[in-house]
């Protein structure tokens, strides 16, 4: 049933064009009957697109594409009074969300704007009924330090929101891991600004190849989920542009997103969501960014401060106990009153339209179809595969071969792979296997070891009883022991390994020599065994693909090329805020942080306090081994140029990753928040013997310092020194370029 037709307000000149009967958008309509419906005409550029449509919505659609539900409206929207949302508004909810995603923003039938149907997230499309395919975390991919690894998940991942019936994804996770035990650090993607963009930009360009949006999130300084919803981070604008939100500026920049999600904290005492200074001035006036800003679900205090503020659409509207912040009784008011103008109306409006006529949304109309789950698992093992950190590898235990007994030990390797917990949860292809409440994919290590190595007797023990699991490690030729640690939204983690997991691999560590610990984290945790074992592989969450990937790592079918997207701290002394703030009062506490480290995120904190960590940003070790060198570099403009050989020294084929620090000869006189930054990196599949030649070049904003008086980049004249290597600890080949004075706005777009 369509009730579009009854929302129409008379006061606006209205195009008539029947409603079709399904719901569907005409779009397919012959070039003809586009005469008087300038936006459905594909060739006119989508700013002149929606500009037209909007000329001929009355209020009561513009209303309409600014007040989004959550997905709890099926049931409960009925409930909220007839003069919040009309009945027929209501009904259109109920009839035409997709059950069991995240959220839903009703379109205009009438004017074949279709309704916005919203899924998470960064790791697969997720709903409670529909089956998907679950890519390694974000955190994971960020780890493959090759952005084509997140640009074909996010393919994958965007072909099955199309194909399930979603046109908009929350994809797009960024936030820096200032906090390592930041409980949605698996979500984001780590620590480094260049990094995080490149490959945020990645996922979101993938996605959006699908002519779907998606949406970059949380903006901004989200970086942590203690009080999440009452924490005000105050920090300094020159700080936050040259970490967090350079990462959301590069991210934007290469991704292109539809859309943007404001966040549910506060920063410097304003939230995220009716933040003037990020919302107005950096993203839409600095950063030219064209598209809307979208709530998360819960993040919005008010109507017109959200408005003016920046807000273009609030999401997640449910229940008669919500807010009905941009309902249009509340939106009605505000303009009556002339507290929100109509042409900020109208702007909000014009960005939403934009952002789906741009990225094709409006053109190609989601449909459901079916899905290849086969071929999308493959997308997802060869990510997990190009993820996977070997952080040890003392002597020659891996890969493994010719091995006649395993004892493999602990962390459900017989049942499946950890994943994260909260929004971004999907509901695997195979359905979940619940362990103590947290999701596992069905993917388990140990069939996966059974089927590399068939000849090997593989016995399996739960880990429950280090004393058993010794025992059972002390027949064996070999053990592999896994450890994992569960992160969730809502809440922090801790570098701590729950249980008593550490005590195990501590147990069987003593018992048999030959012991390789594998990992399922979120993120960073402390390994007081590490110098126990000869072995260690990080495998974060490793997706619906893991076990193969973990098996196919420790028996030399794939050489490991990951490296840390993150520092792994040696202790929580050498963390910038050694307690988390708000950790432990109830829910919801108003709660203060300042971020005095600024900047000097990660490495950068590490680096400036001398703290040498348990493994540091960009380890990770191969099978093989790498030579660098002719290293050349020069100035070009404001950026830096440079370029070097690789060459495989070693006896098999690898992935060499070569990481390009930066350093001014005097970090202090040029301004910089800690000694060096990562200025590129590069990823580069190389046979035995075979070398190759490298071409690089460093962005100017990563050689500069922000200046927030008169929002400017300014690179300062003097000497820069250039280091390329396989880590930021590793041996470095090293240049010298010499850099003029620059300075130039920080408002790129205007
Ligand atoms: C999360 C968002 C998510 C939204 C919708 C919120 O709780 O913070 O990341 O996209 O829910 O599920």
């Amino acid at each position: 049933m369509n009730t579009g037709i009854a929302l129409l307000a008379a006061t606006a000149a209205v195009i008539s064009v029947p409603v079709p009967a399904s719901g569907q958008n005409p779009t397919q309509a012959p070039a003809s009957a586009h005469a008087n419906q300038p936006w459905r005409e594909s060739k006119l550029p989508p700013e002149a697109r929606a500009k037209a449509a909007l000329a001929a919505m009355t209020l009561d659609e513009k209303l309409r594409l600014v007040f989004g539900f959550s997905d709890q409206a099926l049931t409960d929207v009925a409930k909220v009074p007839a003069d919040i949302v009309s009945p027929e508004l209501k009904n259109y909810v109920i009839t035409h969300l997709v059950k069991g995603s995240a959220g839903f923003v009703p379109g205009v039938p009438r004017l074949g704007i279709p309704d916005q149907t919203q899924t998470d997230a960064s790791m697969g499309v997720r709903n409670s009924f529909i089956p998907s395919t679950a890519m390694p975390s974000s955190l994971a991919t960020a780890a493959s330090f090759d952005p084509e690894v997140p640009r074909a998940g996010g393919r994958m991942i965007g072909a099955e929101a199309r194909a399930t019936g979603h046109n908009t994804m929350l994809a797009g996770g960024i936030n820096l891991a200032r906090e390592p035990r930041n409980g949605r650090n698996f979500e984001y993607v780590g620590e480094d600004p260049l990094l995080a963009g490149t490959m945020a930009g990645a996922l979101i360009d993938g996605i959006q190849s699908n002519r779907i949006i998606s949406t970059i999130k949380h903006f901004a300084v989200n970086d942590q989920e203690s009080q999440r919803t009452t924490l005000d981070v105050t920090i300094a604008a020159e700080a936050m542009r040259q970490s967090d939100l350079l990462a959301f500026e590069l991210a934007i920049e290469q991704g292109r997103p539809g859309s943007v999600m404001c966040s549910y904290n506060l920063i410097n005492g304003r939230w995220g969501c009716e933040n003037d200074y990020l919302l107005n001035t950096v993203l839409k006036h600095d950063w030219g960014f064209k598209g809307f800003v979208m709530s998360d679900w819960g993040a919005v205090h008010s109507t017109a401060p959200a408005a003016n503020n920046g807000l273009d659409q609030f999401t997640g509207f449910c229940c008669a106990t919500d807010q009905p912040w941009f309902g249009p009784p509340a939106m009605k008011a505000a303009l009556r009153s002339g507290a929100i103008s109509p042409q900020r109306l109208d702007d909000m409006v014009e960005r939403i339209l934009w952002a789906l006529f741009a990225t094709g949304v409006v053109d190609n109309p989601v449909k459901v179809t079916p899905t290849d789950y086969v071929a999308n698992a493959a997308v997802a093992q060869k990510a997990a595969e190009e993820s996977l950190v070997l952080l040890k590898h003392d002597g020659d235990l891996l890969p493994l071969h010719g091995v006649k007994s395993i004892a493999v030990i602990g962390g459900n390797a017989d049942k499946g792979v950890m994943a994260g917990g909260g929004s971004s949860d999907v509901t695997p292809v195979g359905g979940s296997v619940m362990i103590d409440q947290h999701t596992f994919l069905p993917s388990p290590p140990l069939a996966a070891l059974s089927q590399e190595l068939p000849r090997a007797r593989i016995d399996f023990d739960t880990g429950a009883d280090p004393a058993a699991a010794a025992a059972l490690a002390a027949k064996a030729d070999v053990v592999v022991v896994f450890v994992t640690q569960h992160d969730s939204e809502g809440n922090d983690g801790s570098l701590e390994l729950s249980g008593n997991q550490d005590a195990l691999v501590a147990a069987v560590a003593a018992a048999n020599a030959k012991t390789v610990v594998v990992v399922e984290s979120g993120g960073a945790i402390l390994m007081p065994w590490a110098g126990q074992v000869p072995a260690i592989l990080e495998a974060f969450y490793p997706g619906i693909r893991g076990g193969p990937a973990i098996a196919r790592i420790l028996t030399g079918k794939v050489n490991p090329s990951g490296r840390l997207p993150i520092s792994f701290p040696a202790s929580t002394d050498q963390l910038a805020h050694p307690q988390i703030a708000g950790l432990g009062p109830p829910f919801d506490t108003p709660t203060a942080v300042t971020y005095d480290e600024g900047a000097a995120v990660g490495y950068k904190w590490h680096d400036l306090k001398g703290y040498k960590p348990l493994w540091a940003f960009g380890h990770g070790l191969s099978y093989t081994r790498f030579v660098f060198s002719n290293f050349v570099a020069q100035a070009d403009g404001r950026a830096i140029k440079l370029s070097f050989s690789i060459r495989n020294a070693g006896r098999r084929a690898g992935k060499s990753v070569a990481q390009v620090y930066v350093a001014p000869a005097d970090w202090q006189a040029a301004a910089w928040e800690a000694p060096r930054r990562l200025g590129a990196f590069a990823k580069t599949e190389l046979k035995s013997g075979k070398s190759q030649r490298i071409e690089l070049s460093i962005d100017p904003r990563l050689l500069a310092t922000y200046e927030a008086a008169r929002n400017n980049w300014r690179i300062r004249a003097g000497t820069y020194r250039l280091m390329v290597g396989e880590a930021s600890d590793a041996p470095m080949q090293t240049a010298e370029v010499t850099l003029a004075e620059s300075i130039w706005s920080a408002a790129t777009a205007q």
